[in-house]
């Protein structure tokens, strides 16, 4: 070639180096398609698979707690234990206690009043001081009436009550309560999930 003339320039770059970046681009589609279809259904089915790990049993069921004559005739409340059965996809555990309630005989407008024992203000259990007919929080002194009002104390409200419904299992009534337990520190009654 004359040295004055210049080598003609290339109209378009190499066709290899093309084919080498759509190759890699498309290797490298696959890999991140692959993996989602990979990953996408494990995570699935993890989740399927811990999920009876975050049940929690018994909150918001109605649970047998105690036969009626069980109950003081005068309307004193009497604390008994709330058991459950509990049970995930996999396991049936023995009952246990899951928390427990003050039951008390009441003219209307059921036959018995239920409360969840736990205090409203930070959670501890409270009692029920008979000579005084009062209940009352150990931890920061907060008391309530007989019917769940708070008298005094930083309880932001009253006991929480519990729904109850009074059964006849043909030798005499039961009293199953819907056992729930309330966030603490505020002033609604918030259900805990
Ligand atoms: S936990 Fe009951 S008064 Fe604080």
């Amino acid at each position: 070639m004359p040295a004055s003339q210049s080598p003609p320039l290339p109209s378009s770059p190499p066709p290899v180096a093309e084919d080498g970046r759509r190759g890699f681009f498309a290797q490298a589609s696959a890999v991140v398609i692959g993996g989602l279809l990979v990953v996408c259904p494990f995570l699935a089915g993890l989740s399927v698979f811990a999920d009876p790990l975050r049940r929690k049993s018994g909150n918001g069921q109605f649970l047998r707690v105690a036969r009626l004559d069980a109950l003081a005739e005068d309307g004193a409340p009497r604390r008994f234990p709330v058991v459950a059965d509990r049970r995930d996809a996999w396991t049936k555990y023995p009952p246990a206690p899951i928390g427990a309630v003050f039951l008390r005989r009441v003219k209307s407008p059921a036959q018995v009043e239920a409360f969840n024992v736990i205090c409203p203000h930070l959670g501890c259990s409270v009692s029920f001081n008979a000579p005084r007919d009062i209940f009352q929080c150990p931890c920061h002194t907060s008391a309530f009436d007989v019917e769940g009002q708070v008298l005094s104390g930083p309880s932001p409200r009253g006991l929480d009550t519990l729904e109850c419904e009074i059964r006849d299992n043909g030798s005499g009534s039961e009293i199953w309560v819907k056992f729930e337990n309330f966030h603490t520190g505020r002033t609604d009654k918030e259900p805990k999930a």
